[in-house]
């Protein structure tokens, strides 16, 4: 299957069973902002549950904020997105139609040889580093790259453009304040760094964690929810003492990459990809790469923020974002005061939905010589299934449904159940199938005379009886 179907057949999917739905549809949506449906939240809630954590729970060094989403405009000025947070952009002057420069050359050059194709990438990473967009015009002139809609090469010149939204504060127009919506959680932690640190008495090194929504202004919107206008983050900052940043760097690369794999996903689906564009922030940065079916792209970010943001946030503010180090140097003495360093690791949480759902996502031809089948089965690790167990009594009747109730109420405070009595239940498994239930069980007349039940693994499709009681520690081993 091509893969710009599989995508189209995911996203078709997620519509058709609750996942994921085009936001404002009956007003025919809105670009690039999409809601969760029922399946959705739940997936998305399983896999906030397990990051949080990860982070505050099994590390002992690290505790979460949630910070708000409006923050004072200076914020913006100090950290550097009111002059830097730009994308360079290109018009077409025939078709009217605007893209995003890295995004046109990348898509020209993606079916040019592996060697070739890199040599044009690193000198665009390049110029977009120097923020040269005399170069980036030359070389789409040079490339001969054309609109895909007019066929023309009649391009303007390239303008930068800032992703950052923007709205008011006040009640009367001429005396409101500009202020921003936020376009990375990670700022709300920087201003609250003393805070966290006084309250929570924790000492260098430490960090702090938070998800939540930020804002960005994608002109070019692709990819269905890997790239939207309002979109979620999980993000955490741990603060180091300077020169540190190095070891830091490479532990929490490898302490990331391992939670992705966690989540039932094998090595080989990713890859790090390092930054030659360093963002205005960053000595050192790279990114958590998996390969979606339009090809390897970025999950999650891993930088080397230094003291950029806690630097400049001290300044704009004037005041001390410091911190007493009691810890003894080489030489005996206490290293003293000094700003922290920052490692952070950022992740998008709806691509990390969309890696989960095209990492599940499978067609199945279950043809025999007699009959033709198929079904289609998302298969998540239980740990993020959004429903874990569905409880099927075989018929509406016999008190049957009086059982399955009770296996129901038995198991619901442990994990998410699912209940239904309409339908053959062959259809229902093919249902449970399509939404990534790994356990579905069925209560039948045998129930009530040994009160056993069958239980039908999903990925296998294979069945055993086993007694009723045993289905709740079963289910609670496979999503440890
Ligand atoms: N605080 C650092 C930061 O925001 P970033 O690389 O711009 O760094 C971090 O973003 C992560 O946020 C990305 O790796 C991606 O997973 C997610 N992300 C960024 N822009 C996004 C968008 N428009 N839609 C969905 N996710 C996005």
């Amino acid at each position: 299957m091509a893969e710009n179907n599989t995508l189209q057949s995911i996203i078709s999917h997620a519509k058709e069973y609750g996942f994921i739905f085009p936001s404002s549809e009956i007003y025919e949506g809105l670009s690039a902002v999409y809601d969760y449906g029922p399946l959705g939240v739940e997936l998305k809630r399983n896999i906030k549950e397990l990051w949080w954590k990860h982070m505050t729970q099994f590390h002992k060094d690290i505790v979460g904020i949630d910070s708000s989403i409006f923050m004072h405009p200076k914020v913006w000025k100090a950290s550097g997105h009111v002059d830097s947070f730009n994308d360079p952009m290109i018009d077409n002057k025939d078709s009217k139609k605007r893209y995003r420069v890295d995004h046109l050359i990348e898509d020209h050059v993606a079916a040019l040889p592996e060697e070739e194709k890199m040599l044009i990438l690193e000198r665009m990473e390049e110029m977009l580093g120097a923020e040269d967009l005399e170069g980036l015009s030359e070389m789409i002139e040079e490339l001969k790259i054309v609109c895909p809609i007019s066929k023309t090469a009649n391009w303007t010149e390239i303008r930068q453009f800032n992703l950052m939204f923007s709205t008011k504060v006040g009640s009367v127009a001429d005396e409101a304040n500009e202020i921003y919506l936020r376009p990375e959680t990670a700022q709300g932690i920087f201003v609250n760094f003393s805070n966290v640190q006084k309250t929570s008495r924790k000492h260098i090194p430490f960090g702090i964690a938070q998800i939540g929504k930020a804002f960005r202004n994608e002109i070019v919107a692709r990819g269905f929810v890997f790239r939207m206008r309002e979109f979620e983050q999980m993000e955490m900052q741990f603060f180091i003492r300077p020169g540190t940043q190095k070891e830091w760097y490479e532990y929490w690369k490898e302490e990331r990459l391992k939670w992705h794999q966690s989540l039932g996903i094998p090595a080989e689906n990713f890859r790090f990809h390092d930054h030659v564009q360093l963002s205005h922030y960053a000595d050192m940065a790279c990114d958590i790469e998996y390969k979606y079916p339009m090809g390897f792209r970025e999950l999650e970010g891993i930088h080397s923020r230094t003291d950029f943001d806690l630097k400049n946030h001290q300044e704009e503010s004037r005041k001390k974002l410091q911190y007493y180090d009691h810890t003894l140097n080489e030489d005996g003495k206490p290293y003293g005061n000094y700003i922290p360093y920052v490692l952070e690791t950022s992740v998008g949480l709806d691509r990390l939905i969309l890696m989960l759902m095209c990492h599940a996502y499978t067609e199945e031809d279950l043809s025999t010589e007699d009959r033709k089948d198929s079904r289609v089965v998302l298969k998540f690790h239980p740990r993020v299934a959004p429903i874990k167990l569905a409880i099927l009594p075989l018929t509406r009747k016999d008190g049957l449904p009086e059982i399955a109730e009770q296996l129901f109420d038995d198991c619901k405070m442990e994990f998410k159940c699912f209940y239904e009595e309409k339908d053959t239940i062959g259809k229902r498994y093919r249902r449970m199938d399509a939404l990534g239930t790994p356990f579905c069980v069925t209560i039948d007349h045998q129930t009530k005379e040994d009160d056993t039940v069958t239980i039908r693994y999903r990925d296998s499709m294979e069945q055993e009886r086993i007694p009723m009681n045993q289905i709740k520690e079963l289910v609670q081993k496979a999503i440890k």
